[in-house]
């Protein structure tokens, strides 16, 4: 051989060597990617939507797959950092080709992942992701669960009804969701005729809140609104309870965690949030699926579970009614989702690609989270 031909000829052997070994890995089914948060800060919003993913994994091909093949997940864990979704989604995209993503929970890293599957044409569903800007991203983002402006509604009138006629708010700065929720709760504060007394903020991850509890307890609300996540919302409750803050908190479906009855104990009970699930639900489709999911995973489904179940199964839904896999078909059938059965109620897509779907209100009693009302849109 001669000396020049050398390095084509290594090239070709690399080329061998590579095909057969992508041969040999490659696995049959449909690719869908899913990211979310398995570890870190926020680890059991994506623990919970996994498992409902998986779930509805176990039904779907366990029932002969869609067209005819099984769906293939490849979960990436963001680790709830920032900067990693970006790093999973373009690798889901790029180097597992998935037809369609899923993800996420939290607004914030929806927001981050939304903009790539928009320039890459892969429709992405989010489960959870509450706040208004996520689905006007562009016309392959979607969500099943409802948006921030309709939650921030429900619980301003939920205050009202309890009575309260002035409400504080503790918004976490650092997050898209308790900015957006923040937002929506005031404007249907004032509009029922209430006072904002005493408005404080924080950012995600802050451990002392004196200060601002302080200057709540000053103002004398009768209520506090709270669009927190679990991470921070018992700790705040706990040290509220502590400077003699007696008054019911209210939050929002970022309160969803075990956690929060865990480091919160005492302290929250009596409080209220708004949800998207009620696991106590006596509807036969949602006493179905607690009771398939409490033999699969020996404990309760919180919301979640569900709206990762409902997102997985309205993808293979769309799947079907496409008649085929390729990206840009698969995102006008989701467009056209009309009235699938969720288990956190019947998903209808506007144009704005979000459903319109009621919400529960929750009180935590005994450690647990009671249902109180369905509060229709
Ligand atoms: N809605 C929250 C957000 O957008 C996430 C969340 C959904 C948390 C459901 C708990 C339960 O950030």
């Amino acid at each position: 051989m001669k000396f020049s031909q050398r390095p084509l000829a290594l090239a070709f052997v690399l080329f061998c060597v590579a095909a057969s070994s992508c041969n040999k890995k490659q696995e049959v089914g449909i690719p869908v990617g899913q990211f979310a948060s398995l570890t870190g800060g926020q680890a059991t919003f994506g623990q919970s939507t996994d498992k409902g993913v998986q779930l509805a994994l176990d039904e779907i091909n366990g029932s002969g797959g869609v067209l005819g093949q099984p769906i293939r997940m490849i979960t990436k864990d963001n680790q709830s950092k920032p900067g990693e979704t970006s790093t999973a989604v373009r690798e889901l995209i790029t180097r597992d080709k998935v037809v369609a993503l899923i993800g996420e929970v939290a607004s914030g890293r929806s927001l981050e992942a939304a903009p790539i599957a928009q320039r890459s044409g892969i429709p992405m569903i989010s489960p959870a992701s509450t706040n208004e800007k996520v689905t006007e991203t562009g016309d392959h983002i979607f969500r099943v669960c409802f948006i921030d402006p309709f939650q921030g509604t429900v619980c301003a009138k939920f205050a009202s009804k309890l009575g309260a006629k002035k409400a504080a708010i503790i918004t976490d700065v650092s997050k898209d969701y308790s900015l957006g929720l923040a937002k929506s709760f005031k404007q249907e504060f004032l509009k029922e005729g209430g006072v904002i007394t005493g408005e404080q903020s924080y950012s995600g991850g802050d451990k002392d809140f004196s200060a601002q509890l302080t200057a709540i307890k000053s103002a004398n609300p009768d209520v506090v609104f709270l669009p927190a996540y679990y991470t921070e919302a018992p700790l705040i409750i706990r040290q509220a309870r502590q400077l003699g803050i007696t008054v019911p908190f209210i939050g929002g479906d970022g309160w969803d965690s075990s956690e929060l009855v865990g480091v919160g104990g005492a302290a929250v009970e009596g409080c209220y949030f708004s949800n998207h699930f009620s696991n106590q639900s006596t509807d036969p489709q949602v006493v179905a699926f607690v009771d398939a999911y409490r033999k699969k995973y020996n404990q309760d489904p919180d919301a979640m579970v569900a709206l990762g179940y409902d997102a997985l199964r309205l993808l293979a839904d769309a799947m079907k009614r496409a008649g085929t896999t390729d990206p840009a078909k698969v995102n006008a059938a989701i467009a056209a989702t009309k009235d699938f059965p969720g288990v956190t109620g019947k998903i209808t897509l506007d144009e704005h690609r979000n459903p319109t779907k009621p919400a529960v209100m929750l009180q935590v009693k005994n450690g647990k989270f009671t249902y109180v009302e369905t509060i229709a849109p």
